[in-house]
């Protein structure tokens, strides 16, 4: 025997009641007002009744169907509510938990050193100028009196991007650029990255840092040049810090010299770090040549400069104790913090 109107109504309302769950309200909706669903059913029925009987019925039905509807909604109402209290239960913010902490990065040693360094050239009137890491041959070689074929090129191979374009090899490229701009007199730095076709080792790396400085004017001498790495050493490495000019030789100055600091751990006397000798090389310098100043449209009769190229590694490297030229190079974290 089919089901009354009210059993259905019973029936239904009390699943309702007893669950806590979407899936479920859903297959009890189908059940009773789906396609085929006892309610729809009933309606299906009205056929076989009596006319008079079937707006009765039909209003019956309709009731049934009204006070299911409205249980449903109802009750999906309160799941979504304890679902949600439920939820931010789960995910609240205890907000006197102390933050994230940022981690905060660190300069690098050679950038250290770099800024060093320029603060004792600014404060003796430098001004800090760039030249472009790709080179014409024409300044890092040809203006530098390093003409096709001189041997300087062999000991200075590098990337070549075309016959007359390379990666630079010194920052003295940015003499040339300098000096053929014509702006007298000229006191600047330079520094930069540099490349070189050399294998990696504790002391060669394919690409480093030079810091060049170029002074051009009248009457600059040699005595100018003493005086200034003098006083670049002591700023940098300490006051009791004295320098040593070794003759030397480079195509671009005349006379050329490479500079020694006294060692500034052990202050002379020989130790670890100057390998016993009391002296450590940091560049190399001179006079410009007066052919370069001619090449670059300066009349070396008039004006005269001196230069000098400092390898940064080298310095970093000598200031912080540092061994080995390939930590620069790794950026291992626990190794750059401790600077
Ligand atoms: N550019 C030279 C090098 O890479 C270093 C150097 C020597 C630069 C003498 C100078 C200089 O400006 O006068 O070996």
């Amino acid at each position: 025997m089919s089901k009354t109107l009210q059993e259905i109504r019973q029936e239904a309302e009390a699943k309702i009641a007893e669950t806590l769950s979407a899936d479920v309200l859903d297959e009890i909706k189908v059940s009773i007002l789906g396609k085929k669903g006892e309610l729809t059913q009933i309606l299906k029925n009205m056929k076989d009744l009596a006319p008079e009987e079937r707006p009765k019925v039909g209003q019956q039905v309709n009731e049934v169907r009204k006070a299911i509807e409205e249980k449903l909604e109802a009750k999906k109402a309160e799941i979504k509510h304890i679902m949600l209290t439920e939820k931010m239960k789960r995910e609240t913010i205890d907000v006197t938990l102390p933050g994230k902490k940022m981690m905060r990065g660190h300069r690098h040693p050679n950038q250290i050193a770099l800024e060093d360094l320029e603060k004792v050239f600014i404060g003796m009137g430098y001004q800090v100028v760039e030249g472009p890491e790709v080179e014409f041959d024409r300044y890092n070689f040809e203006l530098l009196n390093i003409p096709a074929n001189h041997p300087a090129k062999d000991e200075q191979d590098t990337f070549y991007i075309t016959k007359d374009i390379l990666l630079r090899t010194q920052t003295s490229s940015v003499q040339a650029r300098i000096m053929e701009g014509g702006d007298l007199p000229i006191k600047i730095i330079s520094p930069g990255r540099v490349f070189r076709a050399d294998e990696v080792d504790a002391t060669h790396s394919p690409s480093f840092h030079q810091v060049e400085g170029l002074v051009v004017g009248k009457g600059v001498t040699m005595a100018d040049l003493k005086g200034t790495l003098d006083q670049f050493a002591r700023e940098f490495f300490g006051p009791d810090t004295k320098t040593k000019l070794r003759p030397h030789h480079f195509p671009f100055t005349e006379p050329s010299a490479e500079v020694d600091v006294t060692c500034f751990k052990c202050g002379g006397k020989g130790c670890n770090v100057c390998k016993g000798s009391g002296w450590i090389e940091i560049l190399g310098c001179g006079m410009v040549h007066p052919h370069v100043l001619e090449m670059c449209g300066i009349d070396p009769k008039v004006y005269s400069g001196f230069a000098f190229g400092i390898g940064l590694e080298r310095v970093a490297l000598l200031k912080y104790e540092i061994d080995d030229m390939r930590l620069l190079y790794e950026n291992d974290v626990r190794f750059l913090k401790q600077f």
